[in-house]
């Protein structure tokens, strides 16, 4: 980004983004809404006017690195009585002006419905602390999307809250119910990204896969639908979603999955316990089975989809034999790569009380499950060997001439292509598995 000089002196700021994709993308639209008020980005903290802290609630360790960074902040506060501290995302929607009771350094807490406000917010003519859910939309009020970086590869959130409820999850208290944004500004934003040279959206929303809205033809339309319209757009080459519901996988979202070669064969679908037990106090509201029997049609509509996976561990009441259970749908499914955490209990949500499993037992299955995932993640790769993928380049690898990109299967790839550049989609040869990347030579 560039200043216009007749808009004032520059400002800096700095953002650090915790927890899912989400919040990446919203802090880009904070940092948008602050370009319109003359700030630019910072990579350095200690250089900054405004630092702001875009967080995550989902466990408490995510949570409590928030005071430890407010902490390590203190110094430079004192140092600068001016810099302006901002709390923004899940924690500052789910504690308020409890941050700044316990943390009197901060200077703002906004939550992630209302950051739009944030501009009034630093000009003291909004409330220093803004955490209720609108009834405006944010997206109304945030300016058009600006090239801060130029990137082949792009989120766009069109489903925002969840209404599910699982018991462990504190997303409905933090993001609120569930939204979707109207088709026409969702294609309107794509095409800002496509015409700034965007090749790849990765549609975001806690339940990405339950977005549904009216169309151009009046009709409701649900997310394959949408999937397809964004496959319209040329030059835009990939589609992506995260996170999505088993009980969102509508038939048509699972037929798009065959029909539309822009939909990249790759679905995270958390499932977080194999054991219908604690699938029901979890109240996810499905199966093992139903899990496994809706993996089987995804995989009849799309033979070579890779699937990837979150799980939960030591889930109040959780027994060796519901590990057992969790352990045998892993065996059953054979996930790409998958994300496990340790059970933590999460206040004001309906397991927070419930009585824990032993620690170090969790902590025992825990390393259990993840070495099951890890070997699957292992063979994933493996098997990439050998076969022709796309590759869209991202930047220069560690090697002279050598790029790095993205599978179609999100694996990093280093290729030896001094021409390419990057945003170039090649096809490459996979020859190669690294512990945590592939290696590919570019295909005649
Ligand atoms: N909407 C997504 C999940 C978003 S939260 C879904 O329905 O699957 C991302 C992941 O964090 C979850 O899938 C879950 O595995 C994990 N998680 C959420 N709450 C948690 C808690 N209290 N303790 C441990 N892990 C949790
Ligand atoms: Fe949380 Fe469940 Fe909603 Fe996912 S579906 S965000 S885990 S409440
Ligand atoms: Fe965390 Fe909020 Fe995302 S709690 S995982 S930042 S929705």
């Amino acid at each position: 980004m560039t200043d216009d000089a007749s808009t004032g002196p520059v400002k800096k700021l700095f953002i650090k983004t915790y927890g899912c994709q989400m919040n990446v993308y919203d802090s880009q639209r904070m940092a948008e809404a602050m370009g319109a008020e003359g700030y630019v980005l910072t990579e350095d903290q200690a250089d900054a006017d405004m630092v702001l802290l875009n967080t995550c609630h989902i466990r408490e360790k995510a949570a409590e690195k928030l005071y430890s960074d407010l902490g390590r902040l203190k110094p430079l506060k004192a140092e600068r009585p001016d810099l302006t501290i901002g709390v923004a995302g899940c924690v500052a929607q789910a504690e308020g002006a409890e941050i700044i009771r316990r943390m009197p350094l901060v200077d703002l807490v906004v939550g992630p419905q209302t950051y739009h406000r944030l501009p009034q917010m630093l000009r003291g003519e909004a409330p220093a602390v803004l955490t209720e859910f609108p009834a405006e939309d944010k997206f109304d009020h945030l300016p058009e999307r600006r090239a801060t970086r130029r990137a082949p590869s792009a989120f766009l959130t069109v489903q925002e809250g969840c209404d599910k409820f699982c018991a462990f999850c504190v997303v409905p208290y933090t993001r609120g119910a569930e939204v979707s944004r109207p088709v026409d500004r969702i294609l309107r934003e794509a095409r800002d990204l496509v015409a700034r040279g965007v090749r790849e959206i990765t549609l975001l929303g806690q339940n990405v896969n339950g977005w549904h809205g009216a169309g151009a033809d009046g009709r409701d339309w649900g997310f394959g639908r949408l999937i397809r319209a964004l496959a319209e757009l040329p030059g835009l080459d990939r589609i992506r979603y995260t996170t999505s519901h088993p009980n969102d996988m509508a038939e048509d979202l699972i037929a798009a999955h065959g029909e539309v070669p822009q939909l990249m064969p790759y679905l995270h679908l958390p499932v977080q316990s194999g054991s219908d037990r604690i699938l029901k106090a979890m109240n996810r509201k499905h199966t093992a089975d139903q899990y496994l029997r809706l993996i089987d049609r995804i995989r009849a509509a799309r033979p070579d989809i890779m699937l990837t996976s979150d799980f939960i561990v030591g889930f109040p009441g959780e027994t060796d034999r519901d590990h057992a259970d969790t352990l045998a749908l892993i065996e059953a499914v054979g996930f790409g790569t998958a994300f496990s955490f340790r059970y933590s209990p999460r206040p004001g949500t309906p397991a927070h009380d419930r009585p824990e499993v032993d620690g170090t037992l969790a902590d025992a299955r825990l390393q259990e499950l993840q070495a099951l995932l890890s070997l699957q993640q292992k063979a994933a790769q493996q098997a990439m060997v050998g076969r022709r993928l796309g590759v869209l380049f991202e930047k220069p690898g560690r090697l002279p001439g050598q790029m790095v990109g993205k599978s179609d299967y999100l694996h990093s790839v280093f290729v030896d292509a001094p021409q390419a550049r990057p945003g170039d989609l090649l096809q490459v040869r996979i020859v190669e598995s690294a512990p945590n990347s592939l290696r590919g030579e570019l295909a005649a």
